[in-house]
């Protein structure tokens, strides 16, 4: 595990945007793992910028999204289809075709996630997997549970995790109570991972991911185990360390 100390939120984003570029400069056709949340939104912004500037091409890129909202579609301002496109994939030149989400509007979400298995195991590797963390610890929607669930699957969130994201809705009430997740497993095939974590609220769940127990009720735990972990961590979510 190698971990990348940033002075703060901007330090974190222009950090973690040199790991994923370098991933890109080396491997043109590399197959991302991308992730959502006000904790990328800053490494999106400074992509998309050094794009505009001409020094990345994202022609040959394909990615595969962590997770989505049951129940929100694509054209939600909340949901992750709509967060990708403002964010990142509208201001770069990504080829449509090769982005993928999990749809939250299946009608079998069942067959959804089996769908999105053979989408990830179709690209045959997940060269570099971006990571948030949730405050309870969580990675995509992988919360704390029995057991590491391996594929992608549909998840319950938990109250916590419904109530840290209600800052992006108008009302607590309309926050999706369930959405589709990649696995543990999938993630944890990834070659090299990189998680960012920004804010002192996080400090805790960093902590007992880097240092506690291995335990599925910790998700992001499971990381400690990876080969190859880049984190990507400001003062503040350090602070406990
Ligand atoms: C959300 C998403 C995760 C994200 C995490 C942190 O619930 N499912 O993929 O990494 O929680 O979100 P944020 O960056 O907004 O704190």
């Amino acid at each position: 595990m190698r971990i990348i100390r940033a002075k703060d939120y901007e330090e974190m984003s222009i950090k973690a945007a040199t790991v994923i570029s370098s991933q890109k400069t080396l491997f043109p056709d590399s197959v991302l793992g991308l992730a959502t949340g006000s904790t990328m939104e800053g490494t999106y912004q400074i992509l998309s910028e050094w794009y505009e500037q001409g020094w990345i091409d994202y022609s040959e890129l394909k990615s595969v999204n962590l997770d989505e909202y049951v129940g929100l579609s694509a054209d939600h301002s909340q949901s992750y289809h709509y967060y990708m496109k403002k964010h990142l994939f509208s201001k770069i030149n990504i080829d449509e075709k090769n982005t993928n989400l999990p749809n939250g509007m299946a009608s079998d979400p069942e067959a959804e996630c089996r769908h999105y298995d053979e989408i990830i195991e179709g690209y045959g590797r997940i060269d570099l997997q971006l990571l948030g963390l949730g405050p309870n610890g969580h990675i995509g929607f992988n919360e704390p549970a029995d057991e590491f669930p391996s594929l992608t699957h549909c998840v319950y969130l938990t109250e916590e995790t419904i109530k840290a994201n209600s800052r992006f809705f108008d009302d607590i009430n309309e926050v999706p109570r369930n959405a589709l997740t990649m696995g543990i497993k999938s993630i944890m095939q990834a070659n090299k991972v990189l998680l960012c974590v920004n804010g002192a609220h996080k400090a805790d769940a960093l902590k007992s991911v880097l240092t506690g127990p291995i335990t599925p009720q910790v998700p992001g735990s499971i990381l400690q185990l990876h080969s190859d972990l880049i984190v990507v961590a400001d003062e503040e979510a350090l602070s406990k360390m």
